[in-house]
């Protein structure tokens, strides 16, 4: 198959809103590949392993556009209970910096991207009236063995208790499947957000409380949680055995933070970490979805694992598979090539030859 270059993509030159109100106006007519084998998304029946993060699909069209594209799972980007503005540009800034380690105290942005970038969003979110319709109405578009998740956060308050933070998580959450989304997953793990609701991960504690308020209000629905990357296997572990009793999917891993220099040695956003996504996050990322079911196996606890971070190819998918993840997300790849997913059910079938 030849592929057509200048599909439409998301524009990191243009804001936010630019990019929400310029979705790709028609859905590609491509020839999709079949993905072999039976694949499942926790528990679901999907027709491969492959899906979309939450970021890239910013609303319902971004939703049409992918989802003819060879994605399966497609995770609506992270809503909330209020509006909320996005950060103002850059939201997106080109980083040079090999495999992450989680050690990095800064990384030097470039002009150029090559594979990774550092992302400045803050979780923007239009108000719920508008992301339910227009979930509801995607939803109804998806084919069959295609999935809507939609991404959730809960917004913190001055005042606020943990207490509120997990009744907030859960009327996002619950809105979401009012919205007929098939999964929710709740993101505990946001570098650009340093409130509570932004890295809840780092306290497993609070994360379970939270999952289990989330449990409670969905009912038996398929919920998934977005971690971070957690160098500490106690942590790790602690994290995964508390929140193993309320969730389906463990998702891994949101991104590494670090602080990002420019070429003249200032530090940017205000001194303040992003997250590092694309191909750099890789092998941390691979790493920890082993360690995660090395956990799992250990402490015989029942939870998926959905591996995101770094893939581009078919050969990225597979590592990730082998080590042990059900499935996988991809973002930044999707938004440099929107026909990687094609691109990589071509490999896969000629790899089956
Ligand atoms: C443009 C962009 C926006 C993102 N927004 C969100 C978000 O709203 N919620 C979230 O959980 N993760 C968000 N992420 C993180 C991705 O879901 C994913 O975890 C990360 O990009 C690693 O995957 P990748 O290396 O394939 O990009 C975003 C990433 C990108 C690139």
């Amino acid at each position: 198959m030849t592929h057509p270059d200048n599909l439409p993509h998301y524009d990191r030159e243009q804001t936010y809103e630019w990019n929400f109100k310029n979705a790709p106006a028609d859905v590609p007519r491509f020839e999709i590949p079949d993905f072999p084998g039976d694949w499942t998304y926790c528990g679901l029946p999907v027709n491969s392993p492959l899906g979309i993060a939450a970021g890239p699909l910013l609303n319902g069209k971004w939703i049409d556009y992918y989802a003819a594209l060879g994605f399966d799972m497609l995770t609506y980007k992270t809503v909330r209970t209020i509006e909320r503005n996005c950060y103002d540009l850059p939201n997106l800034v080109p980083v040079h910096v090999e495999e992450m380690t989680g050690s990095e105290e800064t990384v030097q942005a470039v002009d150029d991207l090559n594979g990774s970038w550092a992302v400045s969003f803050g979780m923007p979110s239009k108000e719920p009236r508008f992301w339910i319709d227009d979930a509801k109405r995607t939803k109804a578009e998806l084919k069959d063995g295609q999935l809507l998740s939609v991404s959730v956060v809960g917004t913190m308050q001055p005042e606020w208790s943990l207490e509120d933070l997990a009744e907030d998580y859960g009327e996002c959450a619950s809105s979401a499947f009012d919205a007929n989304a098939d999964c929710v997953e709740m993101n505990f793990s946001c570098p650009n957000v340093c409130s509570n609701d932004g890295q809840l991960f780092q306290n497993p504690q609070d994360a379970a409380f939270v999952a289990e308020a989330v449990r409670n209000r969905c009912g038996t629905k398929p919920l998934l949680v977005k971690i971070g990357y957690l160098r500490d296997d106690a942590a790790l572990e602690d994290l995964l055995v508390r929140l193993a009793n309320s969730v389906n999917a463990i998702v891994t891993t949101n991104s590494i933070p670090s602080q990002v220099m420019n070429s003249k040695g200032r530090i940017l956003f205000d001194g303040q970490q992003r997250g590092i996504c694309g191909r750099a996050t890789r092998d941390a990322s691979i790493d920890q979805v082993l360690r995660c079911r090395e956990i799992i196996g250990q402490q015989k606890l029942s939870l998926e694992v959905i591996g995101v971070g770094g893939i581009e190819t078919a050969s990225d998918v597979q590592r990730y598979l082998d080590t042990g993840a059900n499935s996988v997300q991809l973002a930044t790849a999707v938004m440099i090539d929107p026909l990687v997913g094609v691109k990589i059910r071509e490999q896969i079938g000629q790899r089956m030859l």
